[in-house]
C-alpha cells in the first residue's frame, strides 16, 4: 500500500510479554494509548478514583520510529503528542493470536500464576524452552499514521500474517492521579506474591474497604504493616512484621516517618490482582493526601534490542474521604468524628 510514511511505528518480536503486561491493567475496557518520541504509553482508568498504566520504552521495541507532524500554520500550538483510545479487549484478543498455541497460556488464560508457570518452564528444560523460543517467533508491527486512522496491528509467524486495524476513538488528555513523590508518609517493596495472598484472603469477605495502616519502626520494634478490610460482614486484618535483623526481611524496604492510615476502595485494589500475580515486586507508597501508588516490576524477556529485561506497571488510586469510608462500610450516620 502505497500510503504516507506514518507517524509511528514500532516492530516487538516479544508480543507475548506485551499482552502479559497489557492484561495487568485490563479491569478496563477501553485504554487510552500515548504516543512519544520516548515511547509508547497505555493507561486504563475507574473514573477519576484510579488508574493503571504501563510505559514501554522503545528500547522495549525492536524498532521503534515516531515522526511528529510538521506544526500546522494555522495552529498556534506545537503538535500535540498523539493520544487516543482504542477497545483493550480487541488489542488482547489480536495479541491472543499469538500465544494460543502456548500450551502454558492456553491453560490457564489470566490465571495470576500464568507468569510463574512461565517462569518456571523457561528454567524446567529444554523442551519447555524451545517451545517458549518458537512462540516468541512472531513479529509484531504497530502503525498509525495520525488523527483519526487506525492502530494497525500486523503480525506474522511463520510465514503466516494477520492484519488488524483497531479503531481510534478520539480521546481528552484526562488529568493524571497526582502523586507527590516529594512528600511520602510510607514506603515499602515486597514480593508481589505476598500482596496477592493478603489481598486474596482479605476478598474472602468480600470486604467494600481496604485500610492500610503503618506504623514507625523503632530501633527494637519490628516495621509495621497491616492491611484491614471491612464490609457488611465484619473486619479483617493482614498484618506485615518484619524483624530488621531477619536475612530475608518480608518488607524490603520500610519507610514510615509517622503513622499513617489511609482508606480506599476494596474493589480498585482488587483491579490490581493480575498485577500483582504477574510481578514479581511491588513498591507500595502513600503520599501525604493518602493517595496510593502501587507500582509492579515485572520480569519480561530481554528485548532483542537490549532491554533491560523488566517493565513496570503503575496504579495510583484516590483514598475515600473519612464520611466516604464509613458510608461503603454501611455505618452511615454513626460517625460524629470531625476533621
Ligand atoms: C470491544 O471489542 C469487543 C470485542 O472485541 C466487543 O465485544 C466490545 O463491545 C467492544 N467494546 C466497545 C466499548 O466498543
Ligand atoms: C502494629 O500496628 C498495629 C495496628 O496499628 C498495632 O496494634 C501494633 O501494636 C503495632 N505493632 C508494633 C510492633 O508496632
Ligand atoms: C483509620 O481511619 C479510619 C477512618 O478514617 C478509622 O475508622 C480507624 O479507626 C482508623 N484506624 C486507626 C488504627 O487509626
Amino acid at each position: 500500500m502505497a500510503g504516507p510514511v506514518p507517524m509511528f511505528t514500532a516492530v516487538t518480536s516479544s508480543s507475548r510479554q506485551l499482552l502479559l503486561l497489557l492484561r495487568c491493567i485490563s479491569f478496563a475496557k477501553m485504554a487510552q494509548v500515548r504516543i512519544s518520541a520516548e515511547g509508547i504509553r497505555f493507561s486504563t482508568e475507574e473514573g477519576s478514583a484510579m488508574e493503571a498504566f504501563i510505559f514501554l520504552e522503545k528500547a522495549f521495541f525492536s524498532s521503534y520510529t515516531y515522526r511528529p507532524p510538521p506544526p500546522s500554520s494555522s495552529q498556534d500550538d506545537a503538535p500535540a503528542t498523539p493520544i487516543f483510545e482504542i477497545n483493550l479487549t480487541s488489542l488482547l484478543e489480536t495479541l491472543s493470536i499469538f500465544t494460543l498455541s502456548d500450551p502454558n497460556a492456553a491453560k490457564k488464560p489470566g490465571e495470576y500464576d500464568s507468569f510463574a508457570a512461565h517462569r518456571l518452564n523457561r528454567h524446567a528444560g529444554i523442551n519447555a524452552f524451545s517451545h517458549q523460543a518458537l512462540g516468541m517467533s512472531g513479529i509484531c508491527r504497530f502503525t498509525y499514521e495520525g488523527d483519526g486512522s487506525p492502530l494497525g496491528i500486523h503480525m506474522s509467524e511463520s510465514g503466516v500474517t494477520t492484519t488488524c486495524d483497531l479503531t481510534t476513538y478520539g480521546a481528552d488528555s484526562t488529568e493524571e492521579i497526582p502523586f507527590d513523590r516529594e512528600a511520602i508518609a510510607l514506603k515499602t517493596i515486597m514480593r508481589s506474591s505476598v500482596l496477592l495472598e493478603a489481598i486474596s484472603e482479605l476478598s474472602s469477605m468480600n470486604p467494600t474497604s481496604l485500610a492500610i495502616l503503618a506504623s514507625p519502626s523503632s530501633r527494637s520494634t519490628s516495621s509495621n504493616l497491616s492491611l484491614q478490610a471491612s464490609g457488611a460482614l465484619g473486619s479483617l486484618a493482614v498484618d506485615f512484621t518484619t524483624d530488621p535483623s531477619s536475612d530475608a526481611p518480608l518488607l524490603e524496604t520500610f519507610h514510615c516517618p509517622s503513622r499513617v492510615n489511609a482508606t480506599f476502595k476494596f474493589s480498585l485494589i482488587k483491579s490490581a490482582q493480575r498485577a500483582m500475580g504477574a510481578a514479581n515486586k511491588v513498591s507500595m507508597r502513600l503520599d501525604e493526601e493518602g493517595v496510593l501508588s502501587l507500582q509492579f516490576l515485572v520480569e519480561v524477556e530481554a528485548g532483542s534490542a537490549g532491554g533491560e529485561g523488566v517493565a513496570f506497571v503503575d496504579f495510583r488510586v484516590v483514598p475515600l474521604v473519612e464520611g466516604e469510608a464509613e458510608g461503603i462500610n454501611g455505618l452511615d450516620g454513626e460517625s460524629t468524628d470531625e476533621e
